[in-house]
């Protein structure tokens, strides 16, 4: 089999810098990862790996710095056409915008021309895997699939399910739920690199048959993920007590249905009770970070110091968020926790955006980090990919202060290279 050798700055982490601080991060100045079969074989100081490795074809990206593929663990890829709309709350931004432009995705053509472009410009961004809502017609995950899949992606989502609290052309019933989803996740999980992702929107636009009837899908397939939304804004958290009024608390709504457990994503939890904090912890189910979208909509700041004790991913959560970039994702993240009392590091930043992300997702085994046996999802950055970044970055005396202005600055300018499953893209 052919290998590959990619010589350049080597980043990646053999840890959690939350619990473990910088002893978890792994550089080589002089670095080299060789590539085999689209698994990593080998990665190490170029001067021990590269004559270790005597046939491998060479690819020497100079200083770029080798970092594994970002990982946005919650998107919305039907939002794509509609990011940066303005001036909406929550729920006001979902019926004005977000709700007619799902409606279009019924059309295959359409889902399809929508799911190439938002690839396209998340590999532009460096982004190697993300996970997704569709919307509630099939089609839109069919589309999303196939363009994965031909394009050689990890990739995840599934059909978005809302029986309620939705317009006309954009509910489906708690029946059509289960069956729509069952069937798609019998067609496409565990195919090539993609995973069915059990997905009710949020309470509000599920009823309780609904949720139900989700929940006893997943007892059926324990190996899915479920995501779905939780505590995003003030005004939705009331509108869930109006429609759950037994409930103990939001996360009661789905935990009472069996949509909790290890295997649960909770998007945005911003405003958690104690009880919620509580009970995510004993489950460890994950929460993915969204501080573009949290910021644009005006939702809140969430609480990074929850790393500490659950797994936290990171996101955009196109189109809510207002970047396709994990760059501008981890620099709003920078300020959010600013604004929070937490100066994340930037190994806490890219951690957050590459491992911790694939361990939110369980797939911490699979992608997210530069080691043999991991998938060879790679991007190249370029640490002076703008003026104003390189001036800046050329005052750095540590590989920390030479990335973090790329961090805070930069956008799909910084990638100069990326590989998916071993192949240059
Ligand atoms: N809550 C329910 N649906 C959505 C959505 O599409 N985006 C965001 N940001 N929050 C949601
Ligand atoms: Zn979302």
């Amino acid at each position: 089999m052919t290998k590959n050798l990619l010589l350049g700055q080597v980043l990646s982490f053999s840890g959690d810098p939350f619990r473990q601080g910088l002893e978890a991060a792994v550089h080589h100045t002089h670095g080299a990862i060789v590539i085999e079969g689209g698994k990593i074989l080998d990665v190490g100081p170029a001067d021990t790996i590269r004559p270790a490795h005597p046939t491998a074809n060479v690819t020497d990206l100079g200083d770029k710095l080798l970092l594994p593929g970002f990982v946005d663990a919650h998107v919305h890829y039907p939002q794509t056409a509609i990011i940066a709309s303005w001036g909406k709350r929550l729920i006001e931004w979902l019926n004005t915008y977000t709700f007619p432009e799902e409606t279009r995705f019924g059309d295959p053509e359409y889902a399809s021309e929508i799911a190439s472009r938002y690839f396209d410009l998340t590999l532009s961004c460096g982004t190697t895997t993300v996970c997704s809502y569709a919307t509630i017609h099939p089609e839109s995950v069919t589309a999303f699939f196939e363009q994965a899949q031909s394009r050689g992606l990890r990739a995840l989502t599934g059909k978005t399910c809302m029986d309620r609290n939705a317009p006309d052309g954009l509910r489906d019933t708690a029946q059509s739920a289960y069956n729509d989803s069952k069937a798609l996740l019998n067609t496409w999980h565990g195919v090539d690199r993609l995973s069915y992702v059990i997905t009710p929107r949020f309470s509000p636009t599920s009823s309780p048959d609904q949720l139900q009837a989700l929940g006893a899908l997943w007892a059926e397939h324990p190996d899915c993920l479920m995501q779905t939304h939780l505590s995003e804004q003030l005004d939705e958290i009331e509108w869930v007590k109006s429609l759950f009024p037994a409930a103990k608390d939001y996360l009661d709504t789905y935990e009472q249905f069996g949509l909790m457990g290890e295997k649960a994503l909770f998007g945005h939890a911003i405003h958690l009770t104690p009880r919620e904090i509580a009970q995510l912890s004993e489950h460890q189910s994950s929460l993915v970070h969204c501080p573009t979208s949290n910021m644009f909509i005006g939702s809140g700041l969430f609480d990074i110091g929850h790393a500490q004790h659950l797994p936290v991913g990171l996101a955009t959560d196109t189109g809510g968020g207002s970047n396709f970039s994990m760059l501008r994702t981890m620099a709003a993240s920078y300020e959010v926790g600013q604004l929070r009392g937490h100066s994340l590091h930037p190994a806490q930043l890219l951690w957050l955006a590459t491992a911790g992300s694939a361990k939110a997702l369980h797939l911490g085994d699979k992608i997210g980090t530069l080691a043999p046996g991991y998938e060879a999802d790679i991007i190249a950055l370029d640490l002076a990919s703008t003026p104003a970044i390189a001036q800046r970055a050329a005052r750095a005396e540590t590989i920390w202060e030479q990335v973090f202005p790329t961090i805070m600055m930069g956008d799909d300018r910084a990638i100069s290279g990326v590989w998916v499953n071993g192949k240059a893209i």
